[in-house]
């Protein structure tokens, strides 16, 4: 049985409410995400990615519809914030608004310091998040901030997340502005923490080769609406409806599109690069 553990029903959301540019931007959303596993929401630019996300750790808080996060109704005035967001791991959408420290130590022990943790456990805790991530813990604890690379950033904001031991992971477009290496990179440590931390997993992606190799189950959010929902092999063999929404496709399945128009024999279903390697041996051995 799957498990519920954030429900959206019939949330709304408007920016400058009670004002002449009140806009709504998320209109009466309904859907489930289920415990271990990992969503990818996608969706053009301002459809409202980044203010549902908002919604998942209680920094929006629902006026017009509901959130429910592990059991609990984010409208309640007892909800216990500070642990909620201990639970509930944000990293936001530009590394630059995540770590506002000089050293990376400091930076990583800041969301520890409100838990009154002492000094030793904040030590080896950051050290420990600093491994969990891919980053040598001695040779990065003392490094300057503006001296990481973009992807060591992702990294260390991710270690910053990480040390407050949460339960669910949400990233709003790790790997945007990172070199294809630096992608590999992340994705794979985004991989390996969910499994070794057994993380619910929640992110938002505008590489939809990101989303084909990390997401179980994809929801596509259009103008504030959701548009589709369902496994990426069911959502990306839909390629139409997936351009008229302005959104790109995988690698594999644009490279099976061309084939296709030169006139290659292979099915149109391929979207994994295992299944495209698969078809092109048969191919090339007939
Ligand atoms: N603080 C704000 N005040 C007013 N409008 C806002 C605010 N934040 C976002 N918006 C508007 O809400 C809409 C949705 O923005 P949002 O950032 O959620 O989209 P997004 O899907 O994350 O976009 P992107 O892919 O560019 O990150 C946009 O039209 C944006 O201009
Ligand atoms: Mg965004």
């Amino acid at each position: 049985m799957l498990n519920s553990i954030i429900e959206v029903k019939n949330l709304f959301h408007s920016y400058m409410t009670a004002t002449p540019f009140e806009k709504e931007i998320l209109h009466n959303l309904s859907f489930d995400i289920y415990e271990g596993e990992k969503l990818a929401i996608i969706g053009p630019t301002q459809s409202g990615k980044s203010t549902l996300l908002q919604y998942f750790n209680a920094i929006f808080i629902p006026k017009k519809g509901r959130v429910i996060v592990d059991g609990r109704d984010t409208r309640d005035s007892k909800l216990n914030l500070k642990e909620l967001r201990r639970k509930v791991a944000m990293l936001f959408q530009h590394p630059d608004s995540q770590l506002f420290k000089d050293i990376v130590a400091d930076d990583i022990a800041f969301g520890l310091k409100n838990f009154n943790f002492p000094e030793e456990v904040i030590n080896i805790t950051i050290k420990k998040a600093l491994a969990t991530v891919g980053l040598e813990p001695d040779e990065f604890f003392y490094r300057y901030i503006f001296s990481l690379s973009g992807g060591e950033k992702r990294k260390v904001a991710i270690a910053g997340v990480l040390a407050l031991d949460p339960e669910i992971l949400i990233l709003d477009d790790p790997t945007a502005g990172l070199d294809p290496k630096g992608r590999r990179d992340l994705i794979n440590s985004i991989r390996f923490l969910h499994n070794k931390l057994e993380l619910t997993t929640i992110f938002v992606s505008s590489n939809m080769d990101d989303v084909l190799e990390l997401a179980d189950r994809i929801v596509v959010l259009f103008d504030g609406e959701i548009k589709m929902i369902d496994t990426p092999k069911n959502i990306f063999k839909q390629k139409e409806k997936l351009l008229n929404y302005g959104l790109t496709l995988p690698s594999v399945v644009e490279v099976v599109d061309e084939l296709i128009k030169s006139k290659i024999n292979i099915s149109e279903k391929i979207i994994g690069i295992d299944q495209l390697e698969e078809s092109l041996i048969k191919l090339f051995k007939k």
